[in-house]
């Protein structure tokens, strides 16, 4: 998808993702559910990429997490920094590669809401590979929230039954396929369209 519809969009943005349909249907509640699950303090580093407005990423840096994010639309990061004044943000398109600035950083947590479904499926594998990388030894993870189906069925059952919604030019998660290539991959399916993935 082009830049320039992430530029447009940013302003109605947070009012569409916590519509409870598709494709953000389940997502603020399980997102509530994961913060309230963790134990952040001002250690806690974290990176979100495809950070938009900082609808995911703020929800950690309100509980006290250091944060860093990047995206490739300059008026969703307006907006993520507006909500997130100490946190360094920055532009960058996810087809560059890591970004030079953060090359060297180890992250707690790596986040990826809603933005690797606009990547096919071997650039999907290769860029969470990628950033895995950044995760720290000990105790890092990556969550991944997005538009995802348990098994191909569920997948075909879904686009059949919501062709008025689905997007063929975008490339939706199915966990059957994405446990394949992780061998520490969880999976929850959270609404009847959206799963959480959490990598180690
Ligand atoms: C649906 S929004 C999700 C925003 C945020 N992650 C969330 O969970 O609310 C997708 C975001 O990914 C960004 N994005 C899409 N393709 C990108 C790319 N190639 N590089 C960097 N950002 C990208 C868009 O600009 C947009 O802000």
């Amino acid at each position: 998808m082009k830049k320039e519809i992430f530029d447009k969009w940013s302003a109605q943005y947070d009012q569409d993702v916590t519509r409870d349909n598709f494709p953000f249907s389940g997502y603020e509640k399980t997102l509530e559910k994961l913060i309230n699950s963790q134990r952040i303090t001002h250690s806690t580093q974290i990176l979100e990429i495809g950070v938009g407005t900082g609808f995911l990423l703020s929800k950690f840096y309100d509980n006290g997490a250091q944060c860093y994010g990047f995206d490739f639309s300059e008026q969703m990061l307006h907006i993520a920094e507006e909500k997130m004044l100490s946190a360094l943000l920055f532009q960058h398109d996810l087809k560059n590669g890591i970004p030079e600035k953060i090359k060297k950083a180890k992250f707690s947590m790596i986040l990826a809401g809603y933005v690797l479904h606009h990547f096919q499926w071997e650039e999907k594998i290769r860029i969470i590979q990628q950033y895995l990388s950044l995760l720290k030894k000990e105790d890092g993870r990556m969550y991944i929230f997005d538009v995802s189906f348990r098994t191909k069925q569920d997948y075909d059952q879904y686009r059949r039954e919501h062709l008025d919604v689905w997007d063929d030019d975008e490339h939706y998660f199915i966990a059957s396929e994405m446990t394949k290539h992780f061998e520490n991959c969880d999976y929850i399916q959270f609404s009847d369209c959206g799963g959480l993935y959490t990598i180690l």
